[in-house]
Parts: structure tokens; C-alpha cells; sequence
């Protein structure tokens, strides 16, 4: 799939490109069919919602589960970015985020780029984020809301906040959401919601910066949430666990693009259980660590 001169432009301006309904409908239910079980595993991999059993975000089903497997090397998501980058990818994280109906907590405001040089010693912005719709999303059930344009002001100032809910995030305060929101236009744009079918997906900048509401509707919203990062700029420390902040760097080889529809093999290392290597975390950057040894 190629991205117009417009496209490339647009991402420019906004920080975000939206693709309605990208993947069909029976492409989508071979990826939810797999999320109970996924769900359902008591493993540090899925993360629940602040006081109760719902799944918040479920990392690394690329490493578990066949079908999102092949997701992970889809063209029709891989090769914009590899466009928009110009050079092979790794995955850097993969979530899939339940946003369950009555249950799905907030996501604050934040910018994902934040954590990766925070955390991870991500080098520069060349990482890629996309989201991919398993369920409808509509304004009831916490679409994911941007803040267009504000990729351009780079790492603004952010704080970690360890107690709103169950995830820790690097988050924006709200004086700096309110300057950023009316140089956007204000109410005139100044925050948007792309919405549309299950199986549409976002490309957005790693600086533009989103959150999103609470879901009180009566209907889930799991959208697949995947950071492709630029094999130059992988992650210079392991600060946080593997299925986190992965530590592969081989870049991504895409399947054909009827992947989701046929059974082309695919390695699915953590299929029976994590290796206790993936649980490992050391704060000190691992070029050094090699130094040091
Ligand atoms: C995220 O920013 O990582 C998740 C946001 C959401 O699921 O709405
Ligand atoms: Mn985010």
C-alpha cells in the first residue's frame, strides 16, 4: 500500500493518517476470535483494570498467539511506516487494549515518546504508533481523542504518574493540554476522535499527543495498539520487562497480504509461557553493561 503525496503531507501537518475500514470483516474476526483465551491467561503479560478482573492492556500477543502473529507482519501495516521512515522496522511494543464496556478505565494525556526515552533510551522519535480496531469504535465507547499537530513541540514536560490507574504513564498536565488544544484551533478542531468500523486503522506520530475517556457504553472497544520503531533507533536499555519493551531488533519481513486468511507458518516463541529472561530488567544501558564486562 503507497502513501500519496497528500497522505504524506497530511501526517506532516496532523501527526496522524486514519484508514476506515482497512481490514475486513472476516480478516478482523480471525484476530478477536483469539482474545478470550489471550484474556484469560493469568500472566504479568495482561495487565487488569484498576480493581477488577477486566483486561486493561494485553502485551506481546504477537509472541503467544498465531493470528496476531501474522498481524505483526502485515503490509498493510508495515509498509506505509517503512515508507514514512525509509528504512526496516522492528517491534518495539504490542498491546492489545480491552477498553471494556462499563469497565475500560481512562487513558490520560500523554505522548508515547515520552516513556520510550524515559524508560527504554529510545534515541529520537522514529517510532512509529498504530491502532487497530477490533470493535466498532463510535463517541460512546472511549475513542482514542488527538491533539492534531502537536507531534511538532517534540518531549513537552510530563510527569510519571504511578496511581490514576493500573498503568504507569508519563503523563501531560492540563495547562499544557489547555495551550496545546487552542493552538489546534480550539473548538474548531482543536482535539479530534477518528471513529469508524472494526478493522480500520491510525497511523500516529510517537509525539502527537492523546488520551482517552472511560467507556460507559454497553459495547467493548479492544482496539490492537502496535509501535514499529526504526531498526536504527531500537531501545538502548532494559529498564522495563520484554513483553513490554521488546528486544529483537531483526527487522520485520511482511507476509502476503491475505496473511489474516491462510495459515502461513509463524514463530510463536512464548506460545506455553514467557521465558524468565523476558522478566529481566537492569537500569543500566546495555551498551555499557557490555563496556563493564
Ligand atoms: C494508549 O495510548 O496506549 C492507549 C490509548 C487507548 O487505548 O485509548
Ligand atoms: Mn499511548
Amino acid at each position: 500500500m503507497k502513501l500519496t503525496a497528500e497522505q504524506h503531507a497530511q501526517f506532516e501537518r496532523d501527526g496522524y493518517l486514519f484508514f476506515p475500514g482497512l481490514f475486513k470483516p472476516e480478516e478482523v474476526k480471525t484476530l478477536t476470535n483469539a482474545v478470550p483465551e489471550l484474556y484469560s491467561r493469568r500472566e504479568a503479560y495482561n495487565v487488569r483494570e484498576k480493581g477488577k478482573d477486566a483486561v486493561r492492556t494485553n502485551f506481546a500477543a504477537h509472541m503467544v498467539s498465531e493470528p496476531f502473529a501474522r498481524l505483526a507482519r502485515h503490509p498493510r501495516m508495515v509498509e506505509p511506516v517503512q515508507e514514512l521512515f525509509d528504512e526496516p522496522l522492528y517491534m518495539h511494543q504490542f498491546k492489545i487494549n480491552g477498553k471494556m464496556a462499563f469497565e475500560g478505565d481512562v487513558w490520560q494525556w500523554h505522548q508515547d515518546y515520552g516513556t520510550w526515552l524515559n524508560d527504554d533510551m529510545m534515541p529520537t522519535e522514529r517510532a512509529m504508533n498504530v491502532a487497530i480496531f477490533l470493535d466498532d469504535v463510535n463517541e460512546f465507547n472511549g475513542p482514542l481523542m488527538f491533539i492534531p499537530g502537536s507531534h511538532k513541540k517534540g518531549v513537552v514536560d510530563a510527569k510519571h504518574d504511578l496511581t490514576t490507574t493500573s498503568y504507569p504513564l508519563w503523563t501531560v498536565d492540563n495547562d499544557l493540554i489547555r495551550q496545546l488544544v487552542e493552538r489546534a484551533g480550539g473548538k474548531n478542531g482543536g482535539i479530534v476522535s477518528p471513529k469508524g468500523p472494526a478493522g480500520s486503522m491510525i497511523l500516529f506520530h510517537s509525539c502527537l499527543v492523546h488520551a482517552s475517556t472511560s467507556n460507559l457504553s454497553p459495547w467493548n472497544r479492544v482496539s490492537v495498539y502496535l509501535s514499529l520503531c526504526a531498526v536504527s533507533n531500537h531501545i538502548r536499555r532494559h529498564k522495563r520487562p520484554e513483553y513490554i519493551a521488546h528486544r529483537d531488533f531483526t527487522p520485520i519481513a511482511c507476509l502476503p497480504d491475505d496473511c489474516l486468511l491462510k495459515d502461513y507458518p509463524v514463530d510463536v516463541p512464548w506460545k506455553d509461557g514467557m521465558p524468565a529472561s523476558a522478566l529481566q530488567t537492569s537500569s543500566v544501558p546495555f551498551g555499557e553493561m557490555k563496556e563493564a564486562a
